[in-house]
């Protein structure tokens, strides 16, 4: 009998497709079949993030919870970047966790499986070369790193101390497993790094040097890959090749994050983003200019230390200027190892909060005249998951979501779908052809 797995995983794609390694691992050594019952699972594993306290404070609770429900004999591991960051600590304060492995380490879980107490966190390990088992989710969905670790320092992200240096993985390597995955059945592919578009910079070993925009038009030559998404670009490396490569593929999906973090051009300083609101501007104008279908998504950190009344108007001013389709908005919260936590001037709760609800409710109210504006229009849905009441849902090429009725038989497809209805978050429509 197989053994049973149950992984939770928070945060980012990343940690989605760790988790997707984690299994592909696993199963290498020996079967696992997965379980959503704590109590019957052999193995319990909790892939973590550490970008904002929040999730962290509450990991301690969860595996009191956990070890508490789980049967006898079963083991907990806590992966990923909180693992990263807070290593033999975890065992510490929690030793009923069995094994702790990082986010720069995900190859190494059968190593750590059947150690009490391993801890494996060196964010100076270099898995860019490491072939990985295949393990989706999502047969119709392809999620492909290509880059690990982040080079840059943004004083408020954690992340370069969790995930490490950036390494480019080979293209070669990304090419293979695309390819694999196509042949299982996607046409489409997620591509993630951090640092997107600052691909090609450094390899682990003598690869031959590719930046962004001719690994995107390489991987544009696989047969039978119709669709192809990345996550996420810096608006630094948004140089006109790519963005007139992004506009002109047509194999590239007309949906493009940009993360803000700030419309202040002192803010970015402090926050050592590389770029300033006019040129930021002058990005999203050029992307609207090329690719006028696109959307645009954006990250916004409201209450940065020393973020004044102007520096926060200056955002308000970049939202209605851009018009972004989506907006992930997050309250600044203090990191360790991050430069940020020292700075003065903190900004308070009260007004963190005024300023954030302000960002939200100005954007719900362009949002939903956005999604308003798409009833009665036409767009190609890419259907990839069958949901509860005979629904299924895809996305438009832009990447709208979109529920229609019908069956599995719509899997797997590109399709014309009428748009009927929209709420704030997804359309409705009925497939045309
Ligand atoms: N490489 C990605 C960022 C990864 S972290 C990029 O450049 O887009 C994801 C998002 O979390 C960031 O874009 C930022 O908006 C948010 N974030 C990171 N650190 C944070 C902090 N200390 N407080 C609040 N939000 C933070
Ligand atoms: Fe973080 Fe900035 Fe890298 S937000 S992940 S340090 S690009």
């Amino acid at each position: 009998m197989s053994k049973k797995l149950f992984i939770e995983t928070l945060g980012c794609g990343m940690n989605v497709r760790d988790s997707e390694h984690i299994i592909a691992e696993l199963n290498r050594k020996e079967p696992y079949t997965l379980t959503q019952t704590i109590e019957d699972a052999d193995l319990i594993i909790i892939n973590t993030c550490s970008v904002r306290e929040k999730p962290v404070a509450k990991l301690f609770s969860e595996i009191g919870i956990f070890n508490k429900r789980k049967k006898e004999g079963a083991k907990i591991g806590v992966t990923g970047c909180t693992a990263s960051h807070l290593g033999e600590e975890i065992i510490k304060r929690a030793p009923s966790v069995d094994f702790v492995l990082g986010a720069r380490n995900v190859s190494k879980i059968t190593q750590v499986v059947d150690q009490k107490h391993a801890v494996e966190i060196a964010i100076d390990y270099d898995e860019s070369s490491y072939e990985f088992g295949e393990y989706r989710t999502n047969p119709y969905r392809a999620m492909v790193n290509i880059s690990i670790g982040c080079d840059k320092q943004c004083t408020f992200c954690i992340v370069p101390a969790t995930r490490g240096e950036e390494i480019s993985i080979p293209s070669y390597l990304i090419f293979q497993e695309i390819s694999k995955a196509v042949a299982s059945g996607a046409k489409e592919v997620m591509l993630l790094g951090q640092n997107v578009n600052n691909y090609g910079r450094q390899f682990g070993n003598n690869e031959e040097k590719i930046n962004f925009t001719k690994l995107l038009q390489k991987i544009s030559t696989i047969d039978g890959l119709e669709r192809i998404r990345f996550t996420s670009p810096h608006p630094l490396h948004m140089d006109d090749t790519f963005l007139e490569e992004f506009a002109h593929n047509p194999k590239l999906c007309k949906q493009i994050h940009v993360p803000l973090q700030s419309g202040s051009t002192a803010i970015l300083q402090a926050m050592k983003r590389g770029y300033t609101k006019e040129s930021f501007l002058n990005r999203c104008e050029k992307i609207r200019r090329l690719s006028p279908e696109a959307t645009i998504s954006t990250d916004i950190i409201v209450g940065f230390p020393g973020e004044s009344e102007q520096d926060f108007e200056d955002t308000m001013e970049v939202v209605e200027r851009v018009g972004f389709e989506q907006i992930f908005s997050f309250k600044y919260s203090p990191r360790p190892q991050t430069q940020a936590q020292h700075f003065k001037n903190m900004i308070s709760d009260e007004i963190t909060t005024a300023r954030l609800q302000r960002l939200q409710s100005r954007h719900l109210e362009m949002l939903v005249a956005q999604m308003d504006a798409q009833i009665g229009s036409f767009c190609q849905v890419y259907f990839d998951e069958l949901k509860p009441n005979r629904r299924v849902a895809g996305r438009c090429d832009n990447g709208r979501l979109v529920f229609v009725e019908g069956s599995e038989a719509l899997l797997g497809k590109v399709l014309t779908v009428k748009i009927t209805h929209a709420t704030r978050t997804a359309l409705e429509g009925v497939v045309w052809e």
